[in-house]
């Protein structure tokens, strides 16, 4: 695979052990996600050991080490979503675009994580639609939320559609 962007990012952040997490954010922006030569590359340019850096990105969960979709859907089942019926909204957002929590749709276009808390319990349910977040949710507001989106990934992708493989990309919980 072309590491050149992986070689780019070292060399704006400095090729110091301390910005590992810095130069890892950026290389998932590149690539959407943290492939395994790309983390072996960021080892070998900030001279750190291969397990660091693997450990570090197994740890967050903002990073992904499978490939993620182009959207990225949210949801919280955290406490205060919980108990207003999150798990429900999850269930249909599934059923949406059948893909399960975890999951990527098949036609790359989504994909669904379920996350502790977003810092935003007095909306919740809370559901965040590429950082855009979808306070009070509710099952009938899912399709309304998803429309444009799927719309929009539609018009890009005509012979697409969001079917999905459901296949859980990475696990839900860390
Ligand atoms: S528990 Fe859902 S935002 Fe905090």
């Amino acid at each position: 695979m072309d590491l050149t962007k992986v070689d780019e990012v070292v060399e704006r952040n400095g090729a110091d052990p301390s910005m590992l997490i810095a130069v890892l954010q950026e290389v998932q922006v590149e690539y959407n996600f943290l492939p395994k030569d790309a983390l072996r590359r960021v080892a070998c340019l900030l001279n750190i050991p291969p397990s660091r850096v693997y450990s570090v990105a197994n740890f967050y969960r903002a990073f992904s080490l499978v490939p993620r979709g182009r959207h990225l859907i949210q949801i919280c089942l955290g406490t205060a979503c919980h108990v207003r019926g999150s798990d429900r909204i999850l269930e249909q957002i599934e059923r949406t675009l059948s893909v399960r929590a975890g999951g990527t749709t098949a036609d790359q276009e989504f994909s669904l994580e379920t996350v502790n808390c977003l810092g935003a319990c007095a909306l919740g349910p809370v559901v965040v639609l590429d950082g855009e977040y979808h306070g009070r949710m509710t099952v009938s507001k899912v399709e309304s939320v998803l429309k444009p989106v799927r719309a929009a990934a539609a018009a890009a992708n005509p012979a697409g559609g969001s079917a999905a493989t459901g296949a859980p990309g990475q696990e839900a919980d860390k």
